[in-house]
């Protein structure tokens, strides 16, 4: 994304996690925040009402991002604040705020980086189109996210159009345990597929606009996939899971079509591109941004569905409090798969992080050395994979705050930041104050280069 090569050490956040004030200055409702009012939804029964109360408190926030030496913040705008049924009115309060927020981050010499949707679709267009399984939602996306480049291009040069599509058509359409909560595997493909469109014809606006003189990519997740054995059989498994996380919404994005194998394998179920989609969708993106929290092991099974693989997880990792295994060596396996497979673009690790139970402030302190073992390690990871070719531009440490974390509620904590939901008083974490020393003192320059690992770059340990 810049322009001069320079690495951007940030934090990350998403509207509907932080900003609050959901039925303030008009924001319209989102699926979210119909799907966090069915009970039984949300692990503490929440809602993203008030959560951190970013909207009123932004200027404060910006303060602690300068206290913690932030080059860059990664943000979502909420489309239902911005234009509450989706399409047609606008509403002004709402595209003030953000103007307000961009100009403070400009100010204080941080890099606004912001994402058109992270998973707050305006209701009405649930209701009245079905959301993104409709093909003029991913129109009325394109029509959004112009206005936000009118409005805001001229000082925002970082662009991401979707966060993690995947947990979108996963979470939302095939899993459904996010908004807006259906369970059905073609649906969830065609979720992926109008999302997929929606990214395309945002970008073709974004290259024709007026203030196209930034970069603009996507948000992939993908947890990494290690062979459960050196067979060919399951290291062919593996690199099959890979593709369908990574290479079901990377694959588009840069070859204009999903990858063979999943084609094969899912056939009918999974849509087709006309061939204006495919011309819009090829090479639509700048940069590969990526968002990694951990990796499982794969093994080749016949009978686990149509690409005849079973994930298994780690059975001696230590875990986060969402249950994830902690596996640093993943990142770097992903960062150089992803840049091998994707024209060894720019890539930007735009979120990575962890969740610690019981976490409490203690004389106005909260020891998570946990976290800063999770970062650190992490960073050597990535640090290995510049050094065995990628050309890593960025790193964003998830999240800023402790927030809502979508069907987890307030239950499970990622910030360098602890919040209290009651005071909304902020309180820099141990982690929060090493990461503003590591920015500080150069990042990797000033520290001890990165333990040797014994994954190769094909992601098997040697
Ligand atoms: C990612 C989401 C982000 C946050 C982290 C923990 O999948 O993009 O909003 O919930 O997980």
């Amino acid at each position: 994304m810049t322009s001069d090569n320079s690495f951007l050490w940030g934090s990350a956040t998403s509207a509907f996690q932080i900003e609050g004030s959901s039925q303030e200055a008009e924001r319209g409702p989102s699926i979210w925040d119909a799907f966090c009012d069915i009970p039984g939804n949300i692990a503490d029964g929440q809602t993203g009402q008030q959560t951190c109360d970013h909207v009123r408190r932004f200027r404060d926030d910006i303060t602690l991002m300068k206290s913690l030496n932030l080059q860059a913040y990664r943000f979502s705008v909420s489309w239902p604040r911005v234009i509450p049924e989706g399409v047609g009115r606008i509403n002004a309060d709402g595209l003030d705020f953000y103007d307000r927020l961009v100009d403070e981050l400009v100010a204080a010499n941080i890099v606004p980086c912001l994402t058109l949707y992270h998973w707050d679709l305006p209701n009405a267009l649930q209701k009245r189109l079905g959301g993104w399984e409709h093909p003029d939602t991913a129109k009325h996306f394109a029509d959004y996210s112009t206005l936000i480049f009118d409005r805001l291009g001229d000082r925002v040069k970082h662009w991401f159009t979707i966060n993690e599509p995947w947990c979108i058509a996963f979470g939302g359409y095939i899993g459904g345990n996010f908004a807006p909560g259906v369970q059905d595997r073609a649906r969830g493909f065609q979720v992926g597929h109008q999302l997929l469109r929606a990214h395309a014809l945002t970008v073709a606006a974004f290259r024709n606009h007026k203030h196209s003189d930034g970069a603009i990519g996507i948000g992939l997740n993908c947890d990494f996939m290690f062979p459960a054995t050196d067979t060919s059989a399951d290291r062919d498994a593996a690199q099959r899971a890979i593709l369908d996380m990574a290479g079901w919404f990377g694959d588009p994005v840069w070859f204009g079509d999903y990858p063979k194998e999943l084609r094969d394998a899912y056939g009918d179920i999974l849509p087709t591109y006309s061939d204006e989609d495919q011309r819009l969708l090829k090479k639509s993106i700048d940069f590969i941004a990526t968002n990694y929290y951990f990796s499982d092991i794969v093994r080749a099974n016949p009978d686990a569905g149509p690409l005849a693989y079973e994930r298994i997880t780690y059975p001696d990792r230590p875990r986060t409090a969402m249950g994830w295994p902690i596996v640093p060596e993943g990142l770097e396996s992903l960062l150089i798969w992803l840049s091998k497979r994707y024209g060894e673009l720019p890539v930007y690790i735009t979120e990575n992080g962890i969740a610690l139970p019981d976490e409490t402030v203690e004389d106005g302190k909260v020891h998570d050395a946990e976290r800063i073992e999770y970062i650190r390690t992490h960073f050597d990871a990535a640090r290995r994979a510049m050094d065995a070719g990628v050309d890593l531009r960025g790193y964003f440490v998830w999240s800023l705050l402790d927030n809502f974390e979508w069907a987890h509620g307030f239950t499970k904590r990622f910030g360098l930041v602890h919040c209290d939901f009651e005071t909304q008083e902020r309180t820099i974490k141990d982690s929060g104050l090493w990461y503003a020393d590591w920015i500080a003192n150069g990042g990797w320059d000033a520290n001890e280069s990165p333990k040797p690992c014994c994954i190769n770059t094909a992601g098997e340990c040697q």
